[in-house]
């Protein structure tokens, strides 16, 4: 089988590191194309890649002969547009989560793909194919605890770039539970309340920092979430499940405990997601060529999070910001899924 050839749009931060990965680490892939905003990031990238071109205009890159899927890594508000193109063209496609900025058009974007038949669109969701997430899903799956009733999660980050505000916890860094929960317990949640308690003295000017998630799910469990994202000292995810038999409890980073200088024991400081994350985000890349690969012969072009997942997201999101602002719990206002054929 030939290698799949991928254009990776908007190389910044997560479509530069894609690319490294493809080309370092993912079996059965190429870039072939990679297109920025900025055109000379993009053609300077290209020149360090054998074979691979840059491309001005994003839609002429999905568009392009030489473009077997896409990787969006452009900044959400691109994400509808670029994603309505990937299905015209009947491109699969992994797009970094959002999936669109709003509800409205993210379900569009799953009416749209319902339409044809057939799933083109992975949402990047990474969490899903991190080794420990997948053994607490397996446990939960096998009741090895029971049913689970209740999930406790904290969130944190050492810092944030400037312009992030209060309702970008809850889309950008919240989200993130938003699908763990989704994921692990495979229910939709139904209730979002947002709790502000005193502000991070340390965090910039106005930003709500921390904050409390506390979600209800579709058959009554409850999930808190602590998002703390200007502790100034590491990356911390932690998520421990509860459940009738058990609990179990990831993200304590055992793995780096070690004895140090006289009188200190210790571990070292995850500093950031890419360290946590970085196998997950080769698991999902390599996990999603090989079903696109998979695909032609008829099956989905996906093997992960899905368009629904996207949509789901962004609904569970929009209660979260309107809690932020009321401080009470609000429903959340989504389709069912059984309405929508294929999605
Ligand atoms: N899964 C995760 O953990 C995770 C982490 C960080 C970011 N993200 C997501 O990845 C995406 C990119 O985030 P980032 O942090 O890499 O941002 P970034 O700002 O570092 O990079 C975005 C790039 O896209 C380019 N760009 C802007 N508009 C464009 C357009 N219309 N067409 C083509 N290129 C365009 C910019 O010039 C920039 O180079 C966002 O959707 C973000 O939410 C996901």
């Amino acid at each position: 089988m030939s290698d799949l050839r991928i254009a990776v749009l908007g190389v910044g931060m997560m479509g530069a590191d894609h690319v490294a990965r493809i080309e370092a680490r993912i079996a059965g892939a190429r870039v072939s194309v990679v297109n920025d905003y900025v055109t000379e990031k993009a053609e300077q990238l290209a020149a360090t890649i054998p074979g691979c071109r840059a491309i001005a205009d994003p839609l002429d890159a999905i568009a392009d002969a030489g473009v077997d899927a896409v990787i969006l890594a452009t900044p959400g508000p691109t994400h509808e547009k670029q994603l309505l193109a990937c299905l015209e063209y009947g491109k699969p496609v992994m797009c970094e989560k959002p999936l669109t900025t709003d509800v409205a058009t993210s379900l569009e974007v799953v009416k749209r793909e319902a339409e044809l038949g057939k799933r083109l669109i992975q949402v990047g969701f990474m969490r899903r194919f991190d080794q420990e997430y997948a053994a607490l899903k397996a446990l939960i799956d096998n009741d090895e605890l029971g049913r689970p009733l209740v999930m406790h999660c904290a969130h944190r980050n050492p810092e944030v770039p400037p312009n992030f505000d209060s309702s970008m916890i809850v889309k950008d860094s919240l989200v993130h539970e938003v699908d763990v929960t989704r994921f692990l317990f495979g229910e939709e949640i139904t209730s979002v309340q947002i709790i502000k308690p005193a502000a991070n003295p340390n965090a910039p000017e106005g930003l709500q920092d921390p904050q409390i998630a506390i979600f209800q799910t579709a058959s009554g469990k409850h999930v808190d979430v602590e998002v703390f994202v200007t502790t100034g000292v590491a990356y911390e995810v932690r998520t421990e499940v509860v459940g009738e038999k058990g609990s179990a409890m990831i993200g304590l980073d055992v793995g780096l405990l070690r004895k140090s200088a006289p009188g200190h024991w210790g571990g070292q400081i995850t500093p950031s997601f890419k360290e946590r994350f970085g196998l997950a985000y080769d698991v999902e890349i390599q996990r999603w060529v090989n079903a696109v690969q998979a695909g032609d012969a008829g099956g989905d072009y996906t093997d992960g999070p899905v368009a629904w997942d996207g949509y789901a997201a962004a609904a569970v999101c929009a209660a979260g910001v309107a809690s932020l602002e009321s401080g009470q719990p609000v429903a959340v206002d989504m389709v069912s899924r059984a309405s929508i054929k294929g999605a």
